[in-house]
């Protein structure tokens, strides 16, 4: 018996079911094929999405298919992201990721960057609510996988539009619907309000995923149960702490928490560089490694100072090696 029986364990989308309904946010440069199989290596993650994609890389006229549509099978069941405003070729790029064997067509109307709104993309649809039925339209006739939307709350305070939206999608035939509850204006300030993913779950029968916040388990699931959503996804959290996944199941069956140790955080860390340098070049996967130790929760005397130096690190020779000295005297500590 936990306190959390009565909540949701999964959610179906169409033929799909989500077990466990905790799923990782796409992010853009953040979850690509080596951050997602991190994280389903630690278990307790349901789902996991691409990086956002534009349509017009990914459609017939492109040229190179873009790296983006790139999964391994252990990733499934995994969702892929576009985003786009003209139906069409969203509808032809939506054709493309079926193709791929994606289980789930996602489309982006929440990214609040002006390089993607500049373009009419992402959030901006939210102010043309119109075009973007007819872009939903389109894609859902377009394809067999189930089209999932994910979307914020408004453009601004002026113009809430979340409930609309989300019923003009149901609508449309759109299988599920994740509301990030902040507003296109509020990028990533003040709080995500999830109330609003309450008040979304309210209007339509399909499932709603909330989005925004979280940061550690007992949040997951305290948002579930207030929200009354179907599942909770998982951004920035995911980041800072790739266990949070696994402390929510354990939470939720009432097992003993989860403690992350510094052998824990140096294998994680470590792990990822080599399966960065598996999948990339040497400087890509540098990077890669210097953009999670930005948000990783190293929360250890003298963390700020290895960041700076794993940013510093001219290869990932110096970076791993600046690693192993950090977190070495940690290790014999526990040996
Ligand atoms: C670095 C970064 C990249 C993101 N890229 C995407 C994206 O590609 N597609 C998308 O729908 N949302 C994207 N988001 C939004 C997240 O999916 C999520 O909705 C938002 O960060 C709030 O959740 P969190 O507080 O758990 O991070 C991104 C957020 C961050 C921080």
């Amino acid at each position: 018996m936990s306190t959390y029986d009565n909540l949701p364990t999964s959610y179906q989308i169409a033929h799909l079911t989500i077990q466990p309904n905790i799923v990782l946010a796409p992010m853009v440069g953040v979850t690509d094929s080596v951050f997602r199989r991190l994280i389903l290596s630690l278990g307790g993650c349901g789902l996991v999405s691409s990086e956002m994609t534009s349509a017009s890389a990914v459609g017939p006229k492109a040229r190179n298919r873009h790296r983006q549509l790139d999964y391994l099978p252990e990733e499934r069941p995994i969702a892929i992201q576009l985003s786009g405003n003209e139906p069409e070729l969203v509808a032809a790029a939506a054709r493309t990721v079926e193709a791929v064997g994606a289980d789930i067509l996602d489309i982006n109307c929440g990214c609040p960057s002006p390089k993607v709104t500049g373009g009419g993309h992402g959030s901006a649809l939210l102010r043309d609510l119109p075009k973007m039925e007819r872009l939903l339209k389109a894609v859902c006739a377009a394809v067999q996988i189930p089209v999932t939307l994910k979307f914020r709350a408004g453009w601004d305070d002026q113009s809430l539009n979340y409930l609309e939206t989300a019923k003009m999608a149901e609508q449309a035939g759109v299988a599920a619907l994740a509301l990030h509850p902040r507003t296109r204006m509020q990028a990533y300030g003040g709080i995500a309000d999830w109330r609003r993913v309450a008040e979304v779950k309210r209007v339509v029968q399909i499932p709603v995923i909330g989005s925004g916040d979280v940061r550690d388990a007992a949040d997951a699931l305290q948002r579930l149960g207030e929200s009354g959503a179907d599942g909770v996804m998982i951004g920035r959290g995911a980041m800072h702490n790739p266990w949070i996944f696994r402390q929510i199941a354990r939470l939720r069956a009432g097992t003993t928490p989860m403690v992350v140790t510094p052998a824990d955080k140096h294998e994680l860390l470590t792990r990822y560089l080599e399966m960065c340098l598996e999948d990339m070049p040497e400087r890509l996967a540098l990077n890669k490694l210097k953009q999670l130790i930005g948000q990783f929760g190293i929360e250890l005397p003298g963390a700020a100072t290895l960041r700076e130096a794993v940013h510093r690190s001219a290869g990932v020779d110096e970076a791993r090696e600046r690693i192993d000295r950090f977190f070495a005297p940690h290790l014999e500590a526990v040996a």
